[in-house]
């Protein structure tokens, strides 16, 4: 594992907590036979399939498949690193950690030798040199101004980091002075490359505004141009995609807004990251936006995880009315947990506009009290093309209002719409009741038809949960050997001493030897310590799903026998590939190209029956 906290550290934390108490504070768990249950809080039911395992000390939802041990449950919570979960466990449990695991420095990613790493701790460095030039250097003097005109202090300066990029490049000759590695530097996305490969700063001229990840690195930029006249240059500037930046998943912001959830209860999504730092400026730390893109699907799970609430507040022009009627119709499709509304800006101005002209006390105050409920937008958002003076339109109007709020849950709050449309256009209340419910009916029977459907649908298929497949016999045999492997010292050593044995499933076969480096150090298993020992998601699932398995505490030679049989049966084949493969890097070494041909053929017809073996019976 990727991590520079001492094992003996990590166990000492893990071990003194109780993980049925830590999730307490964030689930209500009721106890039901040997296990403890609640509402799993990684994806939307009302069942109650997540449980909490006291004696194992890991938590596993049957539906959603999530499980693992207490930092698992803060790193899947918080959308944060293993370390970070660590050290977060620590903190909740009082347990004073060496100073060096407290700094925020400290992040996996800070790791030298990975490549994301590096790649960050390069942007970091970008990061420093070009706010000193902002604060320090007579080149920066122009760019300074203009953030201080903009309303800027140097407190807000050095929050976000931001810095300018000269007209002179210079980041490269920075970079090349230190000897950074070539091919290092072409993978940041800073550099431009010409046709004989030499680099040049992407970004010259501009405002630098870091971007980071949720842990606070930085890991691209945004540059602003000082002034938009007599140019063709885009007015912001991104850095492309990168191994460390993908746009689909990054918010501005969001490393700060996700710790001040828990004070705001709500996150409010900006249309621009200049208006998240006026917000900031106002005292309102919970704003975040996407990076220029409309939001994705990856977007909106991070912000689920750390709120109920998100506001939307975008620009108060067309374009940013168009853009939040798209974003709470993708939200509310997406999540039926989060509890939205709008903050609808003055027209025409967006909130960094809206704190030059009004000051920051005034707009903190409008982001509070502003709020509107999504069919409160809706009333406005559906008049904007039509004159509704003009009864075509009214009626019109009045049909597609009334759409939206029959789908309102809520009766008192459907009568509070209804009496603002019978103020507004004079009319009899009984008749719009009347037009409510009928189209009430008319989306029962369509809805009842819908449900046939999927009952239909539900009954031909036979009743699986989510991510647990139907397992084959070799499978079957894979997990009760490797589930009984694990708790049993005598199965372990007695297939252990099989030379030869190999799972037939990679994942298997790799839980095996996960299995195999633990008990190295450890005599006795552990579930939630052998957990740590996982990296990959899909393994992660497997090995908790193992500890579902019921075991009888007496087990017989002769039952792992006919394991191990059923599953060298399907093993054979695995070896023979990797027998050929070895011959097939031999003559590729050779030059051999007549046996390199019929070799790779032969490698991809074993490989083919492999497959196909895998399959069959059932996936
Ligand atoms: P806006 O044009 O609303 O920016 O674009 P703004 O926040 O008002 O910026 P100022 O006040 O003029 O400085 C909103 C967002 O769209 C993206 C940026 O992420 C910006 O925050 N954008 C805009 C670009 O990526 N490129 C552009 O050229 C313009
Ligand atoms: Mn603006």
């Amino acid at each position: 594992m990727a991590t520079r906290i001492p094992e003996e550290v990590i166990d000492q934390v893990r071990s003194s907590v109780n993980i049925a108490d830590v999730i307490g504070q964030y689930v209500q768990l009721k106890k039901s036979g040997k296990n403890l249950f609640g509402v799993c809080p990684f994806h939307d039911e009302k069942t109650g399939s997540f449980s909490v395992n006291e004696e194992k000390q890991i938590f596993h939802c049957f539906s959603c498949g999530r499980g693992g041990n207490v930092f698992k449950f803060f790193m899947e919570l918080e959308n944060i690193s293993f370390p970070e979960a660590v050290i977060k466990v620590a903190e909740d449990a009082h347990i004073d950690l060496p100073n060096e695991y407290q700094t925020k420095e400290y992040v996996s990613e800070n790791s030298q030798n990975s490549l994301s790493g590096q790649l960050i701790n390069l942007h970091e460095q970008a990061a420093n040199l070009y706010h000193h030039i902002l604060k320090n250097t007579q080149a920066g003097q122009q760019a300074l101004e203009y953030l201080y005109h903009r309303g800027m202090n140097d407190a807000t300066i050095d929050q976000f980091g931001i810095g300018f990029a000269p007209e002179q490049r210079l980041l490269y000759p920075f970079f090349d002075e230190k000897k950074v590695d070539y091919q290092l530097l072409r993978q940041t996305g800073l550099f431009a490359e010409d046709q004989s490969g030499q680099l040049h700063d992407r970004f010259f001229g501009r405002v630098m505004f870091p971007i980071k990840n949720p842990n606070g690195k930085v890991i691209a930029f945004s540059g602003r141009l000082l002034s938009t006249e007599n140019t063709d240059m885009p007015k912001y500037l991104n850095s492309p995609e990168t191994e460390i930046f993908n746009k689909r998943r990054t918010l501005f912001n969001f490393d700060v807004a996700r710790k001040s959830v828990r004070q705001s209860r709500r996150i409010i999504l900006f249309e621009g990251f200049m208006d998240v730092i006026a917000a900031t400026r106002a005292g309102v730390t919970c704003g975040v936006a996407s990076m220029g893109t409309s939001l994705t699907e990856e977007q909106i799970n991070m912000m689920e995880r750390v709120t109920s609430e998100i506001d939307v507040c975008y620009d108060g022009d067309d374009a940013g009315q168009n853009a939040t009627n798209r974003a709470l119709s993708i939200i509310s499709e997406q999540s039926q947990k989060l509890k939205l509304n709008v903050v609808s800006m003055p027209a025409g101005i967006d909130p960094d506009e809206y704190i030059q002209e009004y000051g920051e006390d005034k707009l903190a105050e409008w982001l509070d009290n502003a709020k509107q409920t999504p069919v409160a937008f809706q009333m406005n958002y559906l008049k904007r093309n039509l004159n509704v003076d003009n009864e075509v339109d009214q009626i019109s109007y009045l049909h597609s209002i009334l759409k939206v709020i029959a789908n309102v849950p809520d009766s008192l709050e459907q009568d509070v719409y209804l009496n603002q449309l019978v103020t507004q256009f004079n009319l009899d209340k009984q008749t719009l009741q009347g037009q409510l419910q009928e189209i009430r009916r008319q989306n029962q029977s369509q809805n009842t038809v819908e449900v046939r459907r999927d009952n239909v649908r539900r009954e031909a298929q036979p009743v699986i949960q989510h991510d647990v497949e139907i397992l084959d016999q070799t499978k079957r045999a894979e997990r009760m050997l490797l589930r009984l492997m694990l708790h049993d010292h005598d199965v372990w050593y007695y297939v252990k001493g099989k030379e030869n044995f190999y799972f037939a499933h990679e994942s298997f076969q790799t839980l095996y030897l996960l299995a195999q480096s633990y008990f190295s150090t450890h005599d006795v298993y552990a579930a939630n310590e052998f957990f740590d020992y996982i990296d990959d998601e899909k393994l992660q699932r497997l090995m908790i799903d193992l500890e579902e398995i019921e075991a009888n505490d007496e087990v017989s030679m002769a039952a792992v026998d006919d394991y191990i049989n059923v599953i060298v049966q399907k093993t054979p084949l695995k070896q023979l590939i990797s027998e050929k493969k070895a011959q097939l890097k031999e003559a590729t070494k050779f030059g051999n190209k007549d046996l390199e041909e019929s070799l790779t053929i032969e490698v991809i017809n074993l490989m083919r029956q492999q497959q196909e073996q895998l399959q069959s019976g059932g996936k």
